[in-house]
Parts: C-alpha cells; sequence; structure tokens
C-alpha cells in the first residue's frame, strides 16, 4: 500500500499539474504527425515510456478508424502496454515486447475482463511496420497501426468509442521482465512492475494525408 501510494504520488509530481509532457511529433520515418505523451516510472533517472497516436483527420466521434501507435521504451524495460480505454478491464490491451535477439517488436492484441492476465484478443489487429520499428543503445522503438482499437464492446453490451477529436484516458502499464516466449504474439506476460493512467489529445496528432502515408509504410 505505502509502495502504490508513493509510486502514485511519484508519477503526479513527475508528471507536474500542466500538459509538459504533451507535444507535438513529426517523425521523419514515417512522415506522419503525432501527438506524444511522456510517461515516467522512475524519480531517480528520467526513465519514462513515450505513448505517441497518428490519427485520420477525416476520423468522426462515434465511428470506426484506424489509429497509428508508435512507443519509445528504455532497453531495460521487458514489455509496455497500452490500455485503449483508459484502465486494464473491458478495453482492447495492446503489449509490445522485442523478440529473443532483441532487434525485433512484437506487437499482441489483448483483453481482460478483471485484473487477471489479459487473453490474446481477435476484435483488433496490429501491423508493425519496419518503419519506426527501431533498437538503440538506450531505447526501442515501435510502430503499430492498429484497426480495431477505436471501437469496442464491454462485457454489458456497452459499445465504446475513442474520441479522434479530443482528450482521451489510455491506462499504460509496463514490466521489467520479458515475456516468457518474446518470439511468439501470444507468449505468457508476467505482471506488470506499475499499472497506471494518462489522459492526452489524440485529435492534435490528425493527418490530412493519414491513408496515403500510411500505405507507404514497410
Ligand atoms: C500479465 C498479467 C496481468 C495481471 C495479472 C494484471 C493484474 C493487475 C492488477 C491486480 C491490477 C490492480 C493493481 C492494484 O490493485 O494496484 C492491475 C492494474 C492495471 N493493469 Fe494489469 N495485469 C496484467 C497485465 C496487464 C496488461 C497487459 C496491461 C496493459 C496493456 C495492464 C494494465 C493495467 C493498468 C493500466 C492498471 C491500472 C488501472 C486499472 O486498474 O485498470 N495490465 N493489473
Ligand atoms: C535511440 O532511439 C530512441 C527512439 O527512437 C531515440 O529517441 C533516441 O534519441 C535514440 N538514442 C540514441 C543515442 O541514438
Amino acid at each position: 500500500m505505502y509502495w502504490t501510494v508513493w509510486t502514485f504520488l511519484s508519477v503526479l509530481m513527475l508528471r507536474g499539474a500542466s500538459a509538459d509532457n504533451e507535444r507535438l511529433f513529426q517523425d521523419p520515418d514515417t512522415k506522419l504527425s503525432f501527438w506524444q505523451s511522456y510517461e515516467p516510472y522512475k524519480l531517480d533517472n528520467g526513465k519514462g515510456i513515450i505513448f505517441r497516436t497518428a490519427v485520420p483527420e477525416a476520423a468522426t466521434s462515434g465511428t470506426a478508424f484506424d489509429v497509428v501507435m508508435q512507443m519509445v521504451v528504455p532497453n531495460e524495460v521487458g514489455w509496455a502496454g497500452l490500455g485503449w480505454g483508459g484502465g486494464m478491464p473491458q478495453n482492447p490491451l495492446l503489449v509490445v515486447f522485442r523478440n529473443s535477439n532483441n532487434q525485433g517488436v512484437l506487437a499482441s492484441s489483448r483483453w481482460a475482463n478483471g485484473h487477471t492476465t489479459p487473453n490474446a484478443y481477435t476484435g483488433a489487429t496490429y501491423t508493425v511496420y519496419k518503419t519506426g520499428t527501431k533498437v538503440n543503445s538506450t531505447h526501442w522503438q515501435v510502430t503499430a497501426k492498429c484497426t480495431g482499437c477505436a471501437t469496442w464492446t464491454q462485457r454489458d453490451g456497452k459499445k465504446v468509442y475513442l474520441n479522434p477529436k479530443g482528450n482521451n484516458r489510455f491506462g499504460w502499464a509496463y514490466s521489467l521482465k520479458k515475456p516468457t516466449n518474446p518470439n511468439s504474439a501470444t507468449s505468457a506476460i508476467p505482471i506488470h512492475d506499475l499499472g497506471q493512467y494518462f489522459t492526452m489529445d489524440v485529435g492534435k496528432g490528425v493527418n490530412k494525408d493519414f491513408a496515403n502515408l500510411v500505405s507507404k509504410l514497410q
């Protein structure tokens, strides 16, 4: 409990009260415009994960649309995750990790009905692009398109939509431990070291030429 409260306060202090952690990122690799949020997980050494989203300008509220997600993750992280609907249960979960030679990155689609190990989720599919997916001495980065992450149905039948024009609350998580079989997208994964939330304005990562730019990604 102390640890949880301490972590929560630390993360709040790191993030500050303003939206300083949010900014526009014009990606030289994919040529997409992303809106990004930096989520620190450690107080002492400035370690954190960057989450970026790019959406089509034509996307409207209450409809399905593709989203390109880019994440920049410190090398010490075994897996990193995103909850598209603001938490862990009842929303599409994205889990990303490096393969066994640490050069490739896999994206895995999952779903949890509660705070228990998520299962594979076929309602969302991810296409990882070589463009914008890379590894260096400090970080790994992944760029993936999600089809099926802008709308989903909860267990009670309620249909939920991502808002392409404004703020959305996301859940995020990370573990320093790697998945059991990092060459398989359906590998078992260990529980996270931290599960948290952030809100960011997806509408600021808007792309007029989304379909055309995405069609050029490899
Ligand atoms: C691998 C098996 C997993 C287990 C056993 C698990 C279990 C849990 C538990 C017990 C909590 C509540 C923590 C607390 O009481 O403070 C929690 C919170 C959370 N988890 Fe997981 N988790 C798993 C995987 C994931 C994944 C893959 C993601 C995201 C992709 C995720 C995202 C979150 C988030 C955002 C929270 C905090 C917000 C919330 O409670 O919804 N978890 N998890
Ligand atoms: C390593 O890659 C990350 C993600 O692309 C980038 O932000 C960072 O500047 C790179 N660092 C070095 C030392 O090249």
